[in-house]
């Protein structure tokens, strides 16, 4: 039982000129270069992987301590340019320093600043994590919002999906997102899910080491546990995703329980969904509500996207319809930098609020209570909402 509480440049080498207008580093073109990262992601309690790519295959060291001058080093795989440590044997809600460093026989040597991590919380512990959608172009909004996030001190981020407006263009990785997410991604790990302009890339796979097949997968963070799917692969009923999400959300025993995918069931988009100047809307992606009788089966409490770039709630959803207590919350945060959009001329049945602006979310997690809180890029609250359980 809920309660709703509602509401209110790489080989770019020495181009300064660039990197006014978008965080990209400057390096000569014969020294060896961090273009990526480093970045965090996939935290456990006991463990934190880091990822940073180099301008040309080098070694893969990295190191962490509770000091900047007690650093323990780790060696990975050589002569790698996309590199991957993960620091095993940590504690709980762990506090820990890390730097990462690359050499080449060749191009010599590269180490990062000091940074810092966090270990993943103890089960019942409350904890906050950042959403945000299509941070695909507009890197300087994307720059705004992540140093805005950073200063929110979050234990995690989501992105959900279009993280870069053409995943097939590696300098969009490296310029658009990686260069500027930061420095939220070196301090706090990344939860990716892929979208439509990602494009299924290898790049996605180069960059971020995730349960296999890494398109979809689990993750669990305290009390509560993200399903993250691909919605440019099937999910109806017949699907591999949908068997094996149904399988997932049937194993866990997560208080919470949030599925993380790109495109959107329930949206008051103006186009997407028909054009309103002209005809109705079908108000979201018809071919993804297959997947409310998994949601509804097992107690999936909220589903995310992005996609659409605005920000959308609904009110708590069971088989299609508003409901006073208990149901599905469908939550759209796709104002991570993209172009906007806004919501056609009629209200729909579902929508609890609608905003068109970029924006992330902040939530906030404490044993049964989860409050969601939606900011722009200046900082502003323009929504909220708390659920709870089990009163
Ligand atoms: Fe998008
Ligand atoms: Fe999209």
């Amino acid at each position: 039982m809920r309660r709703e509480r509602t509401s209110l440049m790489r080989d770019w080498a020495g181009i300064c000129l660039v990197s006014l207008l978008c965080a990209v580093p400057c390096y000569g073109a014969d020294d060896l270069a961090i273009i990526a990262g480093p970045y965090l992601q996939y935290p456990t309690e006991t463990t934190m992987t880091v990822g940073w790519e180099t301008n040309r295959p080098a070694s893969t060291e990295a190191a962490q301590g509770p000091g900047a001058g007690v650093l323990t080093w780790v060696t990975g795989e050589d002569n790698q340019e996309f590199h991957t440590v993960t620091f095993e044997g940590l504690e709980p809600g762990g506090n820990y320093f890390y730097k990462v460093r690359s050499r080449s026989k060749k191009a010599g040597e590269v180490e990062s600043e000091l940074y810092t991590f966090q270990t993943a919380v103890a089960a019942d512990a409350p904890f906050s994590f950042i959403m945000i959608g299509d941070t695909q172009s507009n890197p300087r909004n994307v720059a705004a919002q992540a140093r805005k996030a950073w200063e929110q001190r979050p234990h995690f981020t989501v992105v959900v999906g279009d993280l870069v407006s053409d995943g097939r263009k590696k300098e969009q990785w490296n310029d658009h997102f990686f260069a500027n997410m930061q420095p939220l991604i070196s301090r706090v790990p990344l939860i990716p899910c892929l979208g439509n302009h990602d494009e299924d890339s290898r790049y996605y796979y180069d960059y971020f080491a995730l349960p296999d097949p890494e398109y979809r997968y689990t993750f669990s963070y305290g009390n509560t546990a993200f399903f993250i799917i691909d919605t440019q692969r099937p999910v109806d009923p017949d699907s591999e995703q949908y068997t094996w999400l149904d399988g997932a959300l049937a194993e866990s025993t997560a208080t919470w329980k949030i599925v993380c995918l790109h495109k959107a069931a329930y949206s008051s988009d103006e186009n997407d969904f028909g054009d309103t100047t002209k005809e109705r809307s079908g108000f979201g992606d018809h071919r993804l509500r297959a997947l409310s009788a998994l949601y509804e089966k097992h107690g999936v409490d909220i589903v995310w996207c992005g996609h659409i770039h605005s920000y959308e709630r609904t009110y708590p959803m069971v088989q299609g319809k508003p409901v006073a207590d208990g149901g599905v919350l469908y939550m759209i945060t796709g104002g991570g930098g993209g172009g906007l959009e806004k919501a056609g001329p009629w209200r729909s049945p579902f929508t609890a609020k609608v905003y068109s602006g970029h924006h992330y979310c902040l939530v906030n997690v404490h044993g049964p209570a989860l409050r969601i809180e939606a900011y722009t890029p200046a900082g502003y609250l323009f929504d909220f909402v708390e659920i709870r359980k089990g009163d």
